[in-house]
């Protein structure tokens, strides 16, 4: 169906879809009658971003921040570059992090860790996936959608070399080429 890169499909729109609509019911739930900013950390979670907020029915406010990691191969670096910051003023606000993966930890470690500085009321975590058995750093994600395999996964939101972000399911990439 989609290029011979791609292996399988690991987890469905449908899975995506149910999934996403308990956590923002979860989410919805837990910040009723507070401030809620949810920052989106772009660009791989943006897919999600969108979907999510969209099942959420308390008011929320939005904002986004870049960080990547250095190189465009199959692994974190170690290094986080942040090369768009928040908007907002979170000081004494509730605010959720929002990602697509939790792979290493390393990224979420050092946006948890500057953001914290800036004194919010609340800083909390919500992942689509985490992959636990690659992690790097102590970090758990306290809204998480699918803990998943060690493998390479492509498609709604997430890439390789920039490719594959617009497919609708999380797929897994062929990392070995068949012969
Ligand atoms: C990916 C992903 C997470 C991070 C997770 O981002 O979106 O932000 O890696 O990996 P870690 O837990 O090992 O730090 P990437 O740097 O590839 O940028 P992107 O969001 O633009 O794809």
């Amino acid at each position: 169906m989609y290029d011979k890169n791609i292996e399988k499909v690991l987890i469905s729109e449908e899975m995506i879809k149910q999934r996403t609509q308990e956590l923002a019911k979860k989410i919805s739930d837990d910040y009723r009658g507070k401030r809620l900013i949810m920052v989106c950390v772009l660009t791989g979670a943006m897919v999600f971003f969108a979907d999510l907020i969209r099942q959420i029915n308390i008011p929320v406010e939005v904002d986004t921040i870049v960080a990547s990691s250095y190189g465009a191969g199959m692994t974190t670096s170690g290094s986080v570059r942040i090369s768009k910051d928040i908007k907002y003023d979170i000081s004494g606000k509730h605010v959720i992090l929002v990602e697509d993966i939790i792979d290493t930890g390393v990224t979420l470690k050092t946006l948890t860790k500057m953001l914290a500085t800036r004194a919010p009321e609340s800083l909390k975590v919500c992942s689509l996936l985490d992959k636990p058995s690659r992690r790097k750093v102590d970090f758990e994600g306290d809204y998480v959608g699918f803990k998943i395999p060690d493998e390479f996964v492509v498609g709604y939101g997430l890439d390789y070399a920039e490719k594959y972000r617009n497919l609708p399911e999380v797929c897994v990439y062929r990392t070995q080429q068949e012969n």
